[in-house]
């Protein structure tokens, strides 16, 4: 590979005898050399320009061994550029600086005095190993970019989530209806992208129609469309999502929020398969694949008289049953580490990994919000974190608080963590269930939704 500009390595040390001996072995083999002869020379350097890769000596006042200086200025260097590989050279024989140098980030060490062809072997090795990364980084971002607003992400390999993946894909290529049920957060919508994805109808469009919140009348000209004059506000033309779906998928997302009547309407399509706009009586054939999603418990809504059984019978050919957060555990880990790197791109933070209390909090919260409570979690240590701490410490994923335990005394909350704890408890002893929560909170369950909202337990 040709390089335009030589690649540039940094030489700290305080003796010139060692300098001019490394800059000549180094300028031979065609690098660039910069010497400095103190750590706060290092630094100027490193910040005045960018390079390939530093040599640093651990030791710069004659008296001292301790190498304290040397790690000073390592920790400095890796607040500068984490990934800029560095060796350590020591220049007595000793196992423990090598040992800590490393553990402080360096990528090899070096004996004084050094071996030639062992020093520029593992130059070479180190600024091809940064190479390699800063490829790979590219490339993620890369894939991160194409799959942005196409299929999102399904990570889990716990059995129940085994079993679901194979579940879509099995069901995907046929057009049977799927009825997706689960509780807030779980990855309905994610389901059923994938279930698009993987049909013959990935080409065409996959339309959600949220019923939730809509009056009936324009929940039916959502569905169907509607034409001009068909009502007050109808000034054009209007095409329905299942006309807009033709071809492709419709995702009828919380179908329990339905307004009953329309819900006969919507059977007599999915039997005929012919819509008709709002105000028209011209028929329209469409070819659809009806996929829908619910966190409620369908058969009680039936029974409560809020759901038409054969409706229920119609969308239901293929339930997918997505399971709580809490009951797979053993995903959080890949859970966290997605959105960490995810978010850490986002935010343009160094952060690789997750310290091992963060961990252990996330694997012992209820997680009432499922894995949008865990994606908002992990994005908040992003954000809180350090400008350059390499993982997530337990403090700033802001779960302590939430934990079920009851060791914390409430005087220490405020109110609002107080009710915070109270309502993720209330929530939690009913299993997610927004509406019996409410019940027991006696608050309307638009009211709790907006007080999870602002909690950040749901968006
Ligand atoms: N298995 C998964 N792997 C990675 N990300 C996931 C997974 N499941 C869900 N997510 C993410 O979690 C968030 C919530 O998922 P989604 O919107 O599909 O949940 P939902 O069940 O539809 O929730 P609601 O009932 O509140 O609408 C989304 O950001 C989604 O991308
Ligand atoms: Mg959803």
């Amino acid at each position: 590979m040709a390089e335009t500009t030589p690649l540039r390595i940094l030489v700290a040390d305080d003796q010139q005898d060692i300098i001019d001996a490394l800059r000549l072995l180094l300028l031979d083999e065609g690098y660039a050399v910069t010497a400095a002869r103190s750590p706060a020379e290092a630094l100027e350097q490193l910040e005045a320009a960018d390079f390939d890769l530093a040599i640093l000596d651990l030791n710069y006042t004659r008296d001292t061994t301790s190498g304290q200086e040397g790690f000073d200025l390592m920790e400095r260097i890796r607040g500068l550029d984490p990934t800029l590989p560095v060796l350590v050279m020591t220049a007595w024989s000793s196992v423990a600086g090598a040992v800590e140098a490393m553990r402080r980030g360096a990528r090899d060490y070096i004996e004084k005095p050094w071996d030639d062809d062992k020093l520029l072997a593992a130059v070479r090795t180190q600024i091809e190993l940064r190479r390699a990364v800063r490829r790979s980084l590219r490339l993620q971002e890369a894939n991160a970019r194409l799959q942005r607003g196409s299929t999102p992400a399904f990570i889990g390999d716990t059995p129940a989530v085994r079993e679901i993946r194979q579940t879509i894909e099995r069901v995907a290529p046929s057009d049977a209806s799927v009825l997706i049920t689960g509780e807030h957060g779980t990855g309905k919508e994610v389901v059923a992208a994938w279930l698009h994805a993987l049909s013959e109808r990935r080409g065409k469009a996959l339309i959600t129609m949220n019923a939730g919140g809509l009056a009936e009348g324009i929940a039916e000209s959502e569905l169907f469309g509607h034409v001009k004059g068909a009502f007050t506000d109808a000034r054009v033309d209007r095409i329905g999502c299942f006309e807009m779906a033709d071809e492709g998928t419709l995702l009828l997302d919380e179908i329990a929020n339905m307004p009953i009547r329309l819900q006969a309407k919507l059977l007599r399509v999915l039997q005929t398969g012919e819509v008709q706009r709002v105000g028209s009586s011209r028929l329209r054939y469409v070819n659809v694949r009806v996929i829908s999603a619910t966190n409620a418990d369908l058969s009680s809504e039936i029974a409560a008289g809020r759901f038409r059984e054969d409706l229920l019978y119609r969308l239901n050919t293929v339930v997918i049953h997505l399971p709580p957060l809490r009951d797979r555990r053993d995903d959080i880990p890949a859970l966290a580490r997605h959105f960490l790197s995810h978010y850490a791109a986002r935010y343009r933070k160094p952060l690789v990994g997750l310290d091992a209390d963060a961990l252990t909090s996330m694997q012992s919260h209820v997680w009432p919000g499922n894995i949008r409570e865990l994606a908002h979690s992990v994005e908040r240590a992003v954000l809180m974190a350090e400008p350059t701490a390499t993982s997530i410490a337990a403090r700033h994923l802001g779960l302590q608080r939430a934990r079920t335990g009851g060791d914390q005394a409430s005087e220490e909350l405020s109110l609002e963590d107080a009710e915070r704890v109270f309502i993720e408890k209330v929530l939690a002893r009913h299993n997610g269930d927004v509406r019996l929560a409410a019940e027991q909170l006696g608050m309307s369950r638009s009211a709790l939704y907006r007080r999870l909202q602002h909690y950040g337990v749901r968006s």
